[in-house]
């Protein structure tokens, strides 16, 4: 058993995946925890188990972050821990399908999901370690704002949101001690693509090297936080891909809207 930091840290989206893999890696420093997502009994055994092998202490938080009333009262929970020194944005969906025929209520959830909580936990955890001089912020974006592809208007679109927040924010806080990362995964096996929306989806087709563990994107992740990695993709493939690829993908975009655009 390790000794406890008496420092907090918040992870949504801990029930599977990044998310759950950010809570694991923090409990084994000795952070408690504050962890966060809808299915509960995932979350409560995820805690049973950080508490017995590392002694921490987890509070579970059963919610919705695309309720306001669920973000409203996560938010305060954030504003009255004033230990809060790691915040870990990562709960996220994707959708399958142009954006013209997605449902709206699911693009507005992701907007919730992906911009508007994010946005009001960071708002709420600021304060304190602005006053602390310390703080850790990582909003899981993704690749995909660097291979822009039809089929993934509002992923992108809100992925490249945490980016340029990021990005931004990272330069008002640079001076008071605070780290903020844009981290952002390529194909990482976690819960993500099996869920119903992806059943029509043949993942198999993609090459094996693609894929990362959700553990080594975060033990990544973790150590490009010491190197001050504002936006910072995991993996050597996915640095290759969209360091060559993402011209090439975003000439592609322009060039075809603009032959689509001719009389
Ligand atoms: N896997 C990839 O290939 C990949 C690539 C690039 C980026 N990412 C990003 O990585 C992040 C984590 O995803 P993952 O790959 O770890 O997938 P995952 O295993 O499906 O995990 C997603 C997490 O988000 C939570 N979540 C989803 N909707 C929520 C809501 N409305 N309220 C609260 N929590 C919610 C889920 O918990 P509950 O269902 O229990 O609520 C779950 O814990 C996402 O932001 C995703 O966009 C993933």
């Amino acid at each position: 058993m390790k000794n406890r930091l008496l420092k907090s840290a918040m992870v949504t989206g801990a029930s599977s995946g990044i998310g759950e893999a950010y809570t694991r890696l923090l409990a084994s420093l000795g952070y408690d925890l504050i962890i966060v997502a809808r299915r509960k009994d995932r979350l409560v055994s995820i805690a049973r188990e950080m508490q017995d092998k590392y002694g921490v202490s987890v509070t579970v938080l059963q919610g919705n972050l695309c309720s306001e009333k669920d973000v409203s009262t996560i938010e305060e929970i954030v504003l009255d821990t004033a230990d809060l020194s790691v915040l870990i944005n990562n709960a996220g969906f994707g959708t399958l399908g142009p954006f013209v025929d997605v449902d709206i209520s699911k693009s507005l959830n992701m907007i919730a999901l992906h911009v508007t909580a994010p946005t009001r936990l960071v708002k709420a955890a600021l304060p304190g370690m602005l006053a602390r001089r310390e703080g850790i912020i990582v909003n899981v974006a993704s690749v995909a704002p660097f291979l822009p592809v039809s089929g993934n208007v509002i992923y992108n679109g809100t992925k490249s949101y945490l980016i340029a927040f990021s990005e931004c924010l990272q330069l008002e806080v640079e001076s008071a001690g605070i780290r903020v990362q844009a981290l952002c995964p390529g194909f990482t096996r976690t819960g993500f693509h099996s869920v119903d929306e992806y059943k029509s989806v043949d993942f198999s087709t993609i090459p094996t090297f693609m894929w990362m563990p959700a553990e080594k994107v975060v033990e990544q992740s973790w150590q490009a936080l010491r190197r001050k990695k504002v936006v910072f993709i995991p993996g050597f493939i996915n640095r290759m891909t969209c360091t060559i690829f993402s011209g090439l993908f975003k000439y592609l975009a322009r060039k075809r809207s603009a032959t689509k655009d001719q009389p």
